[in-house]
């Protein structure tokens, strides 16, 4: 790793920890609730997550590009760096004091991730994933599940906001790989899903119509725990596409099949 990396990897883990000591005191002393629509929520809490992350980042790499949830992009001109920021990943949970939640802080260079951290505050897990470098929870190496069918498999998925208001929601998805899987968990998390599936706990998971921030993180976590992610049909994922499938590598094609609807 390269000193600059080094420097980034720990204004990254800081900055993902201060977000998590916000989210902490907000859990333990109340926080706002505004709908952006009827399931759809944020918090005070994520504001202020996000606030402390950009601060922090913006201070630290005033040349960097910046991408947060909330605030949006924040340009910079010829920036080869890009940060990609979730403050609160998984707020539907945080809001019912159910503590499955993270915040993701992924960076990408010259358009690929290259180093993820995520920090559940609630178990105090710290994933971390540096393109070529490994990943590890807690600063011990992350790996994949060796699990082989999908009838062995334990899969984890999601639904966008617009749930309601569109048929292309992963239900169809859903029902088929409830068939076919162990198991089929809905976390709320996206980032930790795929933090789950690097570190074993899931085989797989797949979802539809997630933003860069829940993935640019996870990703990288995922990949460097000798995982495998793509879109739908198989091709190389992208944070900035719509589908992604990411496994242990050894039910991927299984999962890509179900997800053909065959
Ligand atoms: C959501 C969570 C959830 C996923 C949604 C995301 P948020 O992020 O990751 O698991 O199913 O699609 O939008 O709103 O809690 O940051
Ligand atoms: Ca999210
Ligand atoms: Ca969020």
């Amino acid at each position: 790793m390269t000193p600059d990396l080094r420097r980034m990897r720990e204004a990254a883990v800081a900055a993902a920890r201060e977000a998590g000591a916000i989210l902490q005191d907000h859990a333990r002393r109340g926080f706002r609730i505004e709908h952006k629509n009827a399931v759809n929520l944020v918090t005070d809490a994520d504001r202020r997550a996000e606030a402390a992350i950009v601060a922090a980042l913006g201070k630290a790499f005033p040349d960097h590009e910046i991408l947060a949830e909330e605030e949006g992009l924040r340009e910079a001109r010829a920036a080869a760096f890009r940060w990609v920021i979730d403050p609160l990943d998984g707020t539907t949970n945080f809001a019912h004091g159910l503590p499955l939640y993270c915040v993701s802080i992924g960076l990408e260079h010259e358009g690929r991730p290259v180093l993820g951290v995520v920090l559940d505050p609630t178990r105090d897990e710290l994933f971390v994933g540096e393109a070529g470098g490994g990943a590890t929870v807690n600063g011990a190496p992350l790996r994949v599940s060796a699990t082989a069918t999908l009838d062995a498999a334990l899969l984890v998925t999601g639904f966008a906001y617009d749930i309601r208001e569109t048929a292309d929601n992963n239900l169809d998805h859903f029902s088929r790989f409830a068939l076919r899987a162990q198991g089929v968990r809905r976390l709320g998390a996206a980032a930790l899903d795929l933090c789950y599936v690097a570190a074993g706990r899931f085989d797989g998971f797949w979802e539809l119509k997630l933003h860069p921030w829940d993935m640019a993180a996870g990703v990288v976590i995922l990949r460097e725990a000798g995982g495998r992610v793509t879109d739908f049909a198989g091709r190389p994922h992208s944070i900035y596409g719509t589908q992604l499938v990411a496994s242990n590598g050894l039910i991927h094609d299984a999962m890509l099949t179900v997800l053909r609807g065959t």
